[in-house]
């Protein structure tokens, strides 16, 4: 027997224990423990059902996706599944925690499955950009039908005990230990005579018209193939016997196994975990937070008072005036009437944060208690020192002074306080109470426990934190100034807002940079080109067509009008033709003879703008690790998933390839397409930037 799983016997039962911390995940020793502790049971004596359950947190979560991409070992899960099922025994399976994919595949290939009320289940495979490839895509339609397992199958979404039941996946909830609802479940079906029951046997199920359904997970995916794979896969249930239906499973799991997609998504399933984990925070207690200060209630602020009282703080909100306040107020409640209407917060609950936990104030003094307080007031450094003044005259020694500024520099701020190491930037997204992503800026002089304590109001919002240095723009607006002028450049030279956008739309993008300039607002970007102007390098390519739009009171999707047009009660807009005359117009000003794009090339200069710009981030240390770049694109820019993140795209795209590329942009463009000398580094080494990643691990 491994380690791995336990046998002990009680009665006429063979209890099998998965004990592989922390969550059971099925690797090489839980697999052939599995495989020996069955063939145990069955050569001991008297034994006459077999209980498996997991110690710990959690039944099996799945197979251990550390293994992938290296050569598989035996016994195989699928294996091990069909090796279970075939036990002469009575094998029951009794879940707690989460039965994910292959633990999931372990639970249908017992003969009784009973779970705890909390336990939930899952094939969450696709996320990995995979399919379910130990019998879940042949056994679930047996028990469900084939809607259902289509939706898990191709959604990945977990279910919780009671929808397990209802469709027909386990036999009953009961609450208490899985060892003690197992073993009291194993003893009544030994009672009862019960038969030993094998899914496999089952019917295969009624089919439904899998082509519509293909279609439909390949529009749905925005481009990842693996939920398209799924419905191939359960189609294989309907039509073929179940040992030649596993084999097209494993066929098809195999071949997804092997793309660059699978790739991205694991790089971001493990990237995800390690973005918190700071060599530096090792050891350091974060500041305790229970009640936050929030200066400004605009867009900003309102959305990040929502996050805080929907995590269980209390919040004072601070206005300029109290109709000000009062329209604060209005925001929040807007907010958090949403989380009500989604059922994600109760009545009571709402009227409490409404009522209770939120505080408005005009007066500085009314933060004299809170742990920490985040400035979200006007962009604009005048405005932010005079807050951060009165911050530091009212606020209690040790609170944390944090600044939700876009660009502005935090050390600045933090000087003119008498308390620089509590001052530090959380950048949030927009809206700030969905949008997961926090960029916790760390300034010269932000003392570590104050950075923890910006990690730990990450975790308890629910966000994902990512450490950024101070630069204009932090990580994600220094990298997307970058690509949108890459996106501009092409517009000048020859390529339309529409065919750009629709090209990064293909790629996966939730939206291509134009679509997003309508969504923002044009005034911002409007205003800062003018402030730019005068101080402009002679060399800059900026385009003045779109002023021209704004000079006319379009601002984007909040006047109706901007690059695209938009009809009421429709959130997609369509082109707007002013746009294009206003850009020959402008290219005919500029002599430029416009030449074609294609959809590639856009997507290639694009990609490269931002990866080269993302080399010069980590380079000058504003971000650590390329993980933590893709990270934010994941989660504050609409990256595709599915290419792991900006770096990540990089590396599995080759870096000499996107090295020669911006060589040739830079032979048209020296001042924009400054080849990054990290990049030039690591193709001069024959590294990529995973390899850092696995350096600073
Ligand atoms: N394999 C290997 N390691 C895993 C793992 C897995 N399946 N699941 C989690 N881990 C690791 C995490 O990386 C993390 O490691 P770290 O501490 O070094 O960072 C640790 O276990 C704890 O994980 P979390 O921090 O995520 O813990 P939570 O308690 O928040 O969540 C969980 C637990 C819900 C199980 C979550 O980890 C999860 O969703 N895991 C992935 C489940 C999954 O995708 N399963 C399917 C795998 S693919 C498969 O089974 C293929 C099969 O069909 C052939
Ligand atoms: P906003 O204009 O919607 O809100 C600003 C609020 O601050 C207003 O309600 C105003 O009354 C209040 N305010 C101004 N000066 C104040 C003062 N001295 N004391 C108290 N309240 C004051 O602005 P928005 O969009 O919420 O932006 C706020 C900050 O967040 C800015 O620094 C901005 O750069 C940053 N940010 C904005 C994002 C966005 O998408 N809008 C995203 C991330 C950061």
């Amino acid at each position: 027997m491994s380690d791995a799983i336990a046998y002990e016997r009680v009665g006429d039962v063979a209890v099998l224990i998965a004990q592989n911390p922390p969550v059971n995940a099925l690797g090489l020793d839980v697999r052939a423990g599995l495989v020996a502790g069955i063939e145990r049971a069955e050569a001991d004596e008297g034994v006459r059902a077999v209980l498996i359950y997991g110690d710990g947190s959690t039944w099996f979560a799945g197979a251990d996706i550390r293994e992938f991409g290296k050569t598989p070992k035996e016994p195989y899960l699928p294996d091990v599944c069909n090796r279970i099922e075939a036990c002469p025994l009575i094998v029951v399976s009794a879940m707690h925690g989460t039965a994910l994919g292959g633990g999931f595949e372990i639970a249908m290939s017992t003969h009784y499955r009973i779970a705890v009320p909390k336990a939930r289940m899952g094939l969450p495979e696709v996320h990995l950009g995979l399919i379910p490839g130990a019998t879940g895509t042949q056994r679930l339609p047996r028990l469900t039908g084939v809607p259902a397992a289509l939706d898990l199958v191709t959604s990945g979404r977990q279910i919780n005990a009671k929808e397990a039941l209802s469709l027909g996946v386990i036999d009953r909830i009961e609450e208490g230990t899985p060892r003690d609802i197992g073993l009291a479940y194993a003893q009544e079906l030994l009672d009862a005579g019960a038969p030993r029951r094998a899914v496999s046997e089952l019917p295969a199920p009624e089919p439904v018209d899998f082509d519509a359904a293909y279609d439909a997970a390949l529009k749905k995916s925005r481009g990842q193939i693996s939920p398209a794979y799924g419905v191939r896969a359960v189609q294989a249930a309907c039509e073929l016997p179940f040992a030649e239906g596993v084999a097209e499973e494993r066929r098809l799991f195999l071949e997804l196994m092997g793309t660059d997609q699978r790739q991205g998504m694991i790089h971001a399933f493990f990237s995800e975990r390690a973005v918190g984990k700071l060599p530096e925070l090792k050891g350091v207690e974060p500041r305790g937070i229970a009640a936050i200060g929030v200066i400004g209630g605009g867009t900003m602020g309102a959305g990040i008072a929502t996050a805080a009282l929907l995590s269980g703080l209390k919040v004072v909100m601070l206005e300029m005036t109290p109709e000000a306040a009062e329209a604060a107020r209005g925001r929040i409640t807007g907010n958090l009437g949403g989380a009500l209407k989604r059922g994600k917060i109760s009545q009571d609950t709402h009227d409490d944060m409404v009522n209770k936990a939120l505080t408005l104030t005009t007066d500085y003094a009314g933060l004299s208690d809170v742990d920490l307080v985040i400035e979200a007031v006007f962009e604009d450094m005048g405005v932010k020192k005079q807050v951060f003044t009165q911050l530091d005259e009212h606020c209690k020694p040790g609170c944390v002074l944090a600044s939700n500024t876009s660009y502005l520099d935090i050390d600045e701020i933090a000087a003119c306080t008498k308390r620089p190491e509590d001052v530090i930037g959380l950048h949030f997204f927009s809206p700030a109470h969905v949008m997961k992503l926090l960029e916790v800026v760390v300034a010269d002089k932000t003392a570590p426990d104050v950075v923890a304590t910006g990690f730990a109001l990450g975790k308890k919002l629910g966000k994902i934190s990512v450490r950024a240095g101070v630069c204009d723009g932090f990580i994600g607006n220094r990298i997307l100034k970058t690509y949108r002028t890459a996106a501009d450049h092409m517009v000048l030279d020859g390529a339309t807002p529409y065919q750009i956008d629709k090209a990064l739309t293909d790629m996966g993008f939730a939206m291509g940079p134009f679509a997003v300039g309508d969504l923002a607002g044009l005034d911002i970007g409007w205003a800062t080109r003018k402030r730019l102007a005068p101080h402009r390098d002679p060399r800059e390519r900026v385009p003045t067509y779109i002023d021209k739009v704004c000079e006319a009171g379009n601002f984007g999707q909040k006047t109706g009008k901007g690059y695209y047009i938009y009809e009421a009660g429709k959130r997609a807009g369509v082109p707007n033709p002013e746009v294009l005359e206003l850009i020959e117009a402008e290219r005919a000003e500029r002599g430029i003879t416009p030449r074609d794009f294609s959809d590639d090339e856009i997507r290639r200069r694009y990609m490269a703008a931002m990866v080269n710009e993302g080399a010069k981030v980590l380079e000058e240390g504003i971000a650590r690790r390329p993980l933590d770049i893709d990270m934010v694109f994941l989660f504050g820019y609409g990256f595709p998933r599915y290419h792991g993140g900006p770096m990540k795209w990089a590396d599995l795209q080759g870096l000499p390839a996107l090295l020669d590329d911006i060589r040739s942009y830079a032979k048209e463009d020296p001042y924009f397409w400054q080849p990054a000398p990290l990049l030039e580094q690591l193709v001069a080494e024959g590294r990529t930037f995973d390899d850092l990643n696995k350096d600073a691990a």
